[in-house]
Order: C-alpha cells, then structure tokens, then sequence
C-alpha cells in the first residue's frame, strides 16, 4: 500500500541572531516527528528556512557595519551549522530572498488574492511592534509596552495594502467546527475559537509596506511603490518552498502540509492569517494542521533575543552532546505547556535518564553478553516490530488524533529501559552465570534482543546513539554512551 506523503514545516525564522534553545526546540520536535515517518516508510519532505525580509534585520545589520545580505548570509550558515550539528535531517532549507524558488510563487499568491478582491489600499496609522513584526493595538499593550519583548511600538502612519482577513471571521469559525481546520492542542484551537466568535471578530491587516521603507523585500506585482509585508511573505514560503508557481505538480504532491509546527507566539498568523490566505487564493479546501507547542522560559520569562536571557543550544551540545539536547527536548519539556529550562535541570536529567538509565543499561548488558559469548539472537526491524501488538503504545503517542505525543512515546521507552534494569535486578544473570551458564545466556540473550529493540524504539529521539549501541552490538564491543557529569 502506498503510504501517503508528510509535509512538516518549522517556522522559518529572523536571521537577527544566532537561534537559541526556544528555536532548536521547534526544529528538533520537527525532526523526531519527521524521522518517525522515515520509519514508518512514508515519503517526508521537512523544510525550514529563514525569513529574510523583516525590519529587525537590516537594523542590525546596519549596527554590525554590514551589508544585509553579507550579515543574513553570516547568520543563514550558523543556522545550517545548529541543524548539523543537532542531526536535524531537513530536506530543504528556503530562504524568502531567493527570488528563483520563492519571488514567483509569492507574487502569483498575492495576484489570487488581488483576483478574489481581497485586497485593497488604504492609509492607515497604528503602533507597531518590531519583534512581532506587527502592528499591534493598545490593548495588548503592557505598561505602555508590548509584552513578549518589553519594548515600547513605534507609530507609524503610511499607505499599505489591506488583506480582507475580516471576511474569513465566519468561515475560519465554521471550518474550525467542522474539523476541517485543525488546530492541536484543543485549548490554542480555543484561543482562536474565541477571537472568531468575539463581537469585533477578525481585523483585515495590513500586507505592504511603502516600497522606499522596505526596499529589500518582494514587490507588489504591478505597483513599485510598496512591497509585501513580512507576514504574507513568509507564510508563503510554506507553498513555494514546495513548487507553488513554479511546479505544479511536486506542489499537488505534498500540500497541503501534515503539520505546520509553530510556537504559541505566531499562533494567530498561522490559525487565522494564513488559512484565510489560503482559501482566498483557491488553494484552501484541504488545509495545514497547525501544531502549536508551548514556549521554553528562562528564568520563568521567554527566550527572546531582545531580553537577552537566551540559552545557547551550542554550549549544551558541546557540554553533554547532541542526543542528550534531543532528549531533553523529547521528554522532559511537556510539548504543548510552557516549560523553564535550567543547568541544573538540564544536568539532573543527564545524569538520572541518560547516564545511570540507558547509559548504564546499555553498558551492562553489552559487557555480559561479551563475557559470556552471547550474540544478538535476532535484530527485529522497524516495520516488525511496529507490527507487534505489543508497541501500539508507540505508534499511537506518535500518530494521536490530538497532535502527536512525543512526551508520551518518550516515556514508553524509558518504561522499556526500567523494565530491562529490573529484570537484570531481579535475575542476576552475572551471579546465575556461576552455577548455570546456559540459563544466564538465555537472560542475557533475550536483554540483548529487548536492547536492540530499545536503539530502534529511540532512532527518531537519539539517532546518533541508537546507531552507537546496534554497532557496538554488532561489532561486539562497549559502547561509548554519556559519561557521567
Ligand atoms: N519569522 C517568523 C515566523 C514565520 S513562519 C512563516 C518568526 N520567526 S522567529 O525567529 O521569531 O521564530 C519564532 C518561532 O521560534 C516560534 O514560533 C517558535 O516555534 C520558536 N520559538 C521562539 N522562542 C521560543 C521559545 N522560547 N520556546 C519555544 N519555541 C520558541 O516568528
């Protein structure tokens, strides 16, 4: 049977600043959910990318004494260096300043929306959030400040063109109840639930900027004066990465997306902007699951490169190495709460899960099986052992109608690696050795298969250290896991 084809997407992110934990934690969740599907035999297609075109970017690159392209370009490699870095097995990485694979397919979304009359021009003052990108009202505002980054909004009056997002209120509300624009986890599907049923409903929002204030982004087709705005020309991304306006067919193919994994933060964007967009452009009777996880904090507040509280994966990477990032992420930050983050925490994890718990497991059983010649009875395959009744728990937490469960299939795992440390406990193969060898290999012969087993339950999560403890298996000697910190 043919499996269908998985498209999951990361946001594609500012390259103001190196990314910091709250971004490898989308990337990384991406990647287990898409490693997963490998497994399972599905086609994948994983983008990530970069948006290019924000204010935000220039300023800084202008404060560095570079030229944008020169600094984003800087800032485009160190990203490819995190995701190598993190094992992270993107198939495509598109940048909004490639004007090949990105310009015509932004411009052709903006002509359908133009055609369906879903855009207009307008003056139009208003304050204006530069991390959000978006203008933003005095109700959200905070002391005068916007919330998530504490700066105070610029005002600022212009002539833009207007998205008639105000038209979608009834049919982004109606598509959400008809299960036909899914939203996980419930309570973010509510969020947006509830702006759509308020009395004021959704505000069409500004898509252009004047084209001498924001030179560098991509032109309205047909008026030089303005450009598009950041938002309508990153969410398209999410199309043309895959061939809209450009190929046809490979678009037909993967879209629309299986998840679009976002953050909390551009919840609205993705829940409201762009599958209005979407149906706008004729393109929106299937639409994007959207994933919504919650956000790492620091020291209780969120990780933004303007508080500067950031945590740098690279530093924990170098410290602990990569899988045991990969881990942390897995299992012990819940994926759709909220969730601080801390040295120690970080530490403690280390230690009690990876190496006292799988470290020390892996270690053990291998070195009985080399000291008493037990070789690897059989090496049950991925598809095998997802047959097996047995693991249901597996490919349900990955594949849970409410967005996948990674905690949970995290967790199964280490029940797994429990299990295994008590029955060494409980049947002291190394004291049984003395009196019945024969019966202490069947033990170790069987802990061997459930280790291998374990390596290939903990590919999607670890894949560098379930590839370590097969070969080790396979070329009979220690493995080389998480020394103790
Ligand atoms: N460029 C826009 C997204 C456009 S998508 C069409 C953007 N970029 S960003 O660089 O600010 O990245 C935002 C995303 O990074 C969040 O949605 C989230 O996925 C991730 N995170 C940023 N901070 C985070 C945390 N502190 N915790 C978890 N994820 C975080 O917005």
């Amino acid at each position: 049977m043919n499996k269908k084809p998985i498209y999951i997407t990361t946001p594609i992110f500012y390259p103001n600043a190196e990314l910091h934990m709250g971004h490898a934690f989308t990337v990384t969740l991406c990647d287990i959910l898409v490693r997963y599907y490998r497994l399972r035999g599905h086609e994948v297609h994983f983008l990530s990318g970069s948006d290019e075109h924000a204010s935000k970017i220039v300023r800084i690159a202008e404060k560095e004494g570079k030229k944008p392209a020169e600094f984003i370009d800087g800032i485009v490699e160190a990203f490819k260096k995190l995701y190598s870095d993190l094992d992270i097995s993107y198939d495509q990485f598109i940048r909004t300043s490639d004007k090949e694979t990105h310009w015509p397919g932004a411009q052709k979304l903006w002509n359908e929306l133009v055609a369906r009359g879903d855009i207009y021009k307008k003056s139009y003052r208003g304050m204006y959030c530069v991390g959000h990108e978006a203008f933003i009202t005095e109700k959200e505002l905070v002391d005068g400040k916007c919330p998530d980054h504490g700066t105070a909004p610029e005002m600022l009056e212009e002539e833009n063109y207007f998205f008639a997002l105000s038209k979608y209120t009834s049919i982004l509300r109606d598509r959400i109840k008809n299960g036909t624009l899914t939203i996980e986890p419930a309570s973010r599907r509510g969020e947006i639930l509830s702006v759509l049923e308020s009395a004021e409903g959704l505000q069409d929002v500004s898509f252009s900027r004047p084209a001498q204030k924001n030179s560098w982004a991509i032109p309205v087709p047909n008026d030089s004066s303005q450009t598009m705005y950041v938002w309508c020309d990153a969410l398209a991304s999410y199309i043309t990465a895959i061939g809209y306006g450009r190929d046809e067919a490979s678009f037909k193919k993967w879209w629309p997306a299986s998840y679009h994994v976002i953050g909390k933060d551009i919840l609205r964007f993705h829940a409201a902007f762009w599958p209005a967009m979407l149906i706008s452009a004729g393109i929106g009777d299937a639409l994007p699951r959207i994933l919504v996880h919650g956000m790492i904090t620091s020291g209780g507040r969120k990780m933004s490169k303007t508080l500067g509280n950031v945590v740098r994966p690279m530093d924990l990477i170098q410290e602990y190495g990569k899988d045991a990032l990969r881990y942390f992420i897995a299992r012990e930050i819940p994926t759709y709460e909220d969730g601080d983050m801390t040295p120690e925490l970080f530490k403690a994890a280390y230690n009690a899960s990876l190496a006292n718990g799988l470290g020390n497991l892996a270690n053990r059983i291998i070195v009985m099986a080399l000291n008493y010649s037990v070789d690897l009875a059989k090496a049950p395959a991925m598809d095998e052992i997802l047959a097996d009744d047995a693991f249901a728990w597996y490919t349900s937490a990955f594949e849970r109608e409410t967005g996948p469960d990674i905690n949970g299939a995290a967790q199964g795992v280490w029940s797994r690696i429990a299990a295994a440390d008590l029955k060494i406990q409980q049947t002291e193969p190394f004291k049984l050795f003395k009196t019945d060898p024969e019966a202490a290999r069947s033990i170790v012969s069987e802990l061997l298969v459930e280790l291998w087993t374990i390596a290939q339950l903990l590919t999607p999560f670890m894949p560098t250290t379930a590839a370590e403890i097969q070969s080790a298996i396979k070329e009979k000697r220690k493995p080389t896991l998480f020394p103790r910190k």
